[in-house]
């Protein structure tokens, strides 16, 4: 019977053990870099692992990213060729990331930051509210996180856009792509949500040039990739006023660096890269059902396009 080798934190080795365990009762699992004889592993289930790792298992039919981004997996110049990597396509992670787009769209349409201040001041003072169908809520990036997001804050009225790098078409979504489409995303943008795979073509998407595309005074929620941004270019839109706000839950160093200014800045919303968070209990059902095709012979579902790196 093959087996499985896992390398992440070590608490959560035990969960994805024990909710795999219920899957498979007779599993096979070795938490890394305690892997036995290597012969043996045909999946490796990942979080960023360390260069040269997964060369090393010479009957590997799969790699498992413990996240929905692969970037991490992509990072090691020593993958080896033609195994396929898998991103872990979790409905409840997808849930949890629509949760997050919803507070932050949500607290953004309802001047939430302004009246946290006037409370502050003891200040009665009623700001216009605006109408939900007169705004854009614009996801950069239009795969499964995005659509489920999508779907959930569209009840409330906001018009949709959509941008990816290739032509999609969604009902009720505005969608655009490529180059082309991109500045008439962004022209209508006012709540701008980052949920792009984090790929050569996409590090440093936005940036001064970018953000100057988007309406005057919107919002930029990123839950993508910290290298999605340009830092210093957000700051220096938010102190403009170009941006009225942000809601950052991934930065280009993480943790978030004690001296960086987005801390405190005062348009700034920042959390740990907890959007969304990998669970043993919903994501083992996810892997297992992939395990089982790959011992059966077939090809596993959620494989990403190593040449285009999602
Ligand atoms: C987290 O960032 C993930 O990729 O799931």
């Amino acid at each position: 019977m093959p087996a499985i080798v896992f390398r992440s934190h070590a608490d959560s080795a035990e969960q994805w053990g024990a909710n795999l365990k219920t899957q498979f009762p007779d599993i096979d699992f070795r938490v890394w870099p305690d892997a036995g004889n290597k012969a043996d592993i045909d999946t490796a289930i990942v979080w960023k692992p360390e260069r040269g790792m997964l060369r090393q298992f010479p009957n590997l039919k799969m790699i498992v990213s413990l996240g929905a981004g692969v970037d991490h997996i992509f990072a090691d110049p020593e993958l080896p060729p033609g195994v396929p990597v898998v991103r872990l396509v979790d409905p409840w992670m997808a849930n949890s990331i629509s949760e997050y787009v919803a507070l932050n769209v949500l607290r953004f349409h309802r001047d939430d930051p302004d009246y946290v201040r006037q409370q502050a001041e003891r200040k009665w003072n009623a700001l216009p509210l605006r109408e939900t169908t007169q705004r854009t809520v614009g996801f950069l990036g239009m795969g499964f996180m995005a659509g489920d997001a999508a779907a959930k804050i569209k009840p409330f009225g906001f018009r949709i856009a959509g941008w990816s790098r290739t032509p999609k078409q969604i009902d009720g979504i505005d969608c655009h792509h490529g180059q082309d489409g991109l500045e008439r995303f962004l022209g209508r943008s006012e709540f701008l949500v980052c949920l792009l795979p984090a790929t050569p073509a996409t590090v440093g998407i936005i940036s001064a040039k970018t953000l100057a595309m988007l309406p005057r005074g919107a919002y930029l929620i990123n839950c993508g990739r910290g290298a999605h941004t340009v830092e210093a270019d957000v700051l220096a839109a938010l102190d403009s006023g170009q941006l009225a706000g942000a809601a950052l839950d991934v930065f280009r160093t993480e943790p978030l660096p004690a001296d960086s200014p987005l801390w405190n800045h005062p348009k700034v919303f920042v959390t740990p890269h907890i959007a969304a968070q990998t669970n043993a209990r919903t994501g083992a059902a996810v892997v297992a059902e992939n395990i089982r095709r790959v011992r059966r012979g077939e090809p596993p579902r959620d494989a990403v396009d190593p040449a285009v790196g999602y």
